[in-house]
């Protein structure tokens, strides 16, 4: 099948994941993040939301990847009312990789398609120090909407992060 190719930077292809890019995910997430998930989460997520798993690939490898679910719940906006919501669940680039504008397009890319599944706000989970993914998220239109103390299994809060869309 061909894969969905939603641009370039760089030396880097932005494009839809596949079943057999998973096991490439899953080690990337490995490298760079403490929150595992089940192998199966990973192809559960792709199988129900294939639009928003997105991986950056440069000569055939995966070095980044970011995958989202479409949510119906109380908005994390107003506060009020049920929106349907873009939630980022993980975003992670390789750090030889970092600072090359991968994250910010796969951000954006997830941003577009979540939009065009109808979601009105799109939101995330953050720890409170890392500052470098909070900057990337303020920066591409974020807001701090709430606190969630001891959020992640070792006690750290997470600042839950949304913007309309
Ligand atoms: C957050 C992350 C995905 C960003 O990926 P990336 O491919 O480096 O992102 P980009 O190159 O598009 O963007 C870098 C931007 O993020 C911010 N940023 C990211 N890391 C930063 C750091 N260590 N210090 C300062 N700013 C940082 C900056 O605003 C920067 O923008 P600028 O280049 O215009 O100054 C990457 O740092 C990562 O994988 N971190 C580990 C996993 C993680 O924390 N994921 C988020 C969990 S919620």
């Amino acid at each position: 099948m061909q894969k969905s190719t939603f641009g370039r930077v760089g030396d880097y292809t932005i494009r839809g994941a596949e079943t057999t890019d998973i096991p490439s995910v899953i080690g990337v997430n490995a490298a760079t993040l403490p929150e595992h998930y089940s192998d199966y989460f990973y192809y559960e997520v792709l199988n129900e939301f294939p639009g928003t798993f997105i991986v950056a690939e440069l000569g055939g490898e995966v070095v980044g990847y970011v995958m989202c679910r479409t949510e119906y719940g109380l908005s994390v906006i107003k506060r009020f009312g049920i929106a349907r919501k873009g939630h980022i669940i993980s975003i992670a680039t390789m750090e030889a990789h970092r600072g090359k504008g991968i994250g910010t397009e796969l951000i954006r890319h997830s941003i577009e398609e979540m939009k065009r599944a109808g979601c009105k706000e799109v939101f995330l989970e953050v720890r409170v120090t890392n500052d470098g993914a909070v900057r990337l998220y303020r920066k591409l239109g974020f807001a701090v909407t709430g606190t969630m103390n001891g959020y992640y299994k070792d006690g750290e809060a997470a600042y839950l992060m949304a913007q309309t869309v």
